[in-house]
């Protein structure tokens, strides 16, 4: 899982490869590298662990340069983060990053070690280099080799390739793994997706599944997997490349959080009118398609997936329409049944995640309706491949660890219960809950004021090995994300419940050093959630009560309450996760963990 960038051009391109890379990041930083083509139609390469401003520091002492080459961003798969398992890997006169998994790796290695490659890491993709070499035959050219050799991969892979004897080209081919191929004036870019382009050029082509194409500084020429030549006209995006500052924010995730305000505020102004929710704001014609939807299917991963937990709760609550939320990984595997008229709904941050996207493809060839996505990234593939699309509008995030995607996918998930309740209007809640939308950023406000509480909270977490969250009903997903943003970023064990299950397990774990979170908003689930904790408080566990709700609650040295302020029962959740995005923030800062990038992750997961 990692980020491709490339460059063939008339002048040197070492700066524009580090400059790929850096905003490839998210996708993986491990360790990185590069191979350019030199002078002398030698491949040079340079790798490094580590992030790319290691590869940056290496490269201004080295003397490398070359006008064709590419470059990589690893997130470890095969093969633990070192030197030798990092991107490029060389056989004979080829130079190859990857971007994937290839699944009959091993297969593969041991027919090559008999015809007497020799591997010098552990990776899957070690093999494609090997695999070219052993194409290579004084019959074939150059697009010849790359085609036998993929006819023989089995997986999920982006890949890019230069051969040294043929300095003025890449050959880029892509299955399962996006790669895009930019055209500038005077060079041409391949990239793993188009922020890494948006500074070079506007035009680009997306590679489709099971595509190859030679690219070069003035043409580039597109194959299927056969070698019959496709032709297909680039596309411009509409995206400008601004960069992205912490603005004067410690880190990104902290500049992240106190963004959600305005974000709910372009919400409001674009999105709603003055007591209705703004027509088609699903897509054009969505009015229509939404009202002929009898169930909803959601897929995700991550948070995104816990955002779709929600709306599984508003669907139901506010419509008859039946709603499934599921985890993309496991529904791209399993066999389904798809009801006539249901909707398929793919939420995704950055539009990247592969299992998501394999899940959008199942979905396409299956049953639905219709193929929404509610995504954060406008030209991703995930958008590119749906039907209707919502764009979050969130602005970039770059904290490894969602804030502002989650509240902005809840309210694009409020808004799409609420337009769905429409044709079956279970109750007409329409005016009631865009009020409370608009209710939302004077509470938000409020609700940050709470950071001075969380930092003296995450004083008392800081040291803990082990946390629990419970909520219920449409709290239980914030639940399961607050133990997840905690153990995201501080390494903290926290696991999320529905409050009613703690004493089916989760009790046992409970001792005098456990703390227990309950979100308890007020509703018609105070009286349960208090009785579960009651149960923690028996056991002489640490709890710690965020409520709205006016009771008698004595304070103790086991029992906190957090007073959170008043608000609606459907915006509820976007107000009760600041205080556990706070909260996480400020024991990753007790713990100095590197809060933006949390070691062993990545922030968009391109493979399975
Ligand atoms: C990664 C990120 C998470 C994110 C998940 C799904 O694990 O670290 O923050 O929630 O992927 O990503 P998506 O872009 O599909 O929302």
């Amino acid at each position: 899982m990692c980020g491709i960038f490339g460059a063939v051009s008339s002048v040197d391109i070492q700066k524009d490869l580090i400059e790929g890379l850096f905003k490839l990041e998210y996708r993986g930083y491990d360790s990185a590298g590069l191979s350019l083509i030199s002078k002398s139609s030698k491949i040079k390469r340079i790798r490094c662990t580590g992030k790319v401003k290691e590869l940056k520091k290496l490269l201004s002492t080295s003397k490398v340069t070359g006008k064709c080459g590419i470059a990589h961003t690893r997130w470890a798969t095969h093969g633990i983060p070192n030197l030798r398992n990092s991107h490029p890997h060389n056989s004979g006169p080829f130079s190859i990053v990857h971007n994937g998994i290839i699944e009959n790796s091993d297969e593969l290695k041991l027919i090559l070690i008999k015809k007497g490659f020799k591997f010098t890491s552990d990776t899957d993709s070690e093999v494609i280099a090997h695999l070219l070499a052993s194409c290579v035959t004084k019959k074939k050219g150059l697009l010849e080799i790359v085609l036998a050799a993929l006819d023989k991969l089995k997986g999920s892979f982006a890949l890019a390739v230069i051969h040294q004897d043929n300095p003025d080209s890449i050959i880029v081919a892509s299955n399962g793994s996006p790669l895009l191929i930019g055209i500038g004036k005077s060079a041409t870019y391949i990239a793993s997706d188009i922020h890494a382009l948006i500074s070079k050029t506007k035009k680009y082509i997306p590679l489709e599944d099971n595509e190859l194409a030679i690219v070069s500084r003035n043409n580039v020429s597109l194959y299927n997997q056969k070698g019959k030549k496709i032709t297909r006209s680039p596309l411009i995006t509409k995206q400008s490349s601004k960069t992205v500052s912490k603005n004067g924010f410690k880190h990104y995730m902290q500049k992240e959080i106190f963004e959600q305000k305005d974000i709910i505020d372009r919400v409001i102004k674009d999105r709603l009118g003055s007591k209705t929710i703004l027509p088609n704001i699903f897509g054009p014609k969505s009015d229509v398609m939404l009202k002929s939807i009898k169930h909803v299917h959601f897929v995700a991963c991550g948070t995104s997936y816990n955002a779709s937990l929600i709306a599984k709760y508003w669907i139901e609550e506010l419509s008859d329409i039946m709603c499934t939320a599921e985890i993309a990984s496991e529904y791209r595997y399993r066999t389904i049944n798809v009801p006539n008229d249901t909707l398929f709904v793919a939420i995704s941050q950055s539009g990247e995640t592969a299992d998501t996207i394999y899940s959008v493809k199942k979905a396409k060839s299956s049953n639905y309706k219709s193929i929404l996505s509610i995504c954060n990234v406008p030209e991703s593939t995930i958008t590119r491949l749906s039907d209707y699309s919502y764009l979050m509008q969130a602005g970039p995030e770059i904290s490894v660890a969602s804030t502002k995607a989650f509240t902005s996918q809840l309210i694009a998930l409020l808004l799409l219960s609420t337009t769905l309740s429409r044709s079956s209007a279970k109750y007409s809640v329409e005016y009631e809950i865009v009020k409370q939308i608009k209710t939302l950023p004077k509470i938000l406000d409020k609700t940050f004021e709470l950071e001075k509480d969380m930092k003296i909270m995450a004083k008392q977490f800081k040291n803990k090995h082990h946390t629990l969250f419970l909520g219920r009903g449409a709290s239980y997903p914030i639940a399961l994300e607050a133990a997840l943003k905690l153990k995201e970023i501080s390494y903290i064990h926290a696991e999320g419940y529905a409050a009613g299950e703690l004493k089916h397990g989760p009790l046992a774990l409970v001792d005098k050093d456990m703390p227990v979170v309950g979100l308890m908003p007020d509703n018609n689930l105070v009286n349960q959630v208090l009785s579960n904790l009651s149960e923690v408080k028996a056991r002489h566990g640490l709890v710690y009560i965020f409520t709205n709700k006016k009771m008698k609650l004595k304070k103790n040295d086991k029992t906190k309450i957090i007073t959170m302020p008043a608000c609606g029962h459907y915006i509820a959740p976007l107000v009760y996760v600041i205080p556990m995005q706070l909260l996480s923030y400020h024991v990753a800062i007790f713990k100095k963990t590197n809060i933006d990038q949390p070691r062993n992750l990545a922030k968009s997961v391109t493979v399975e």
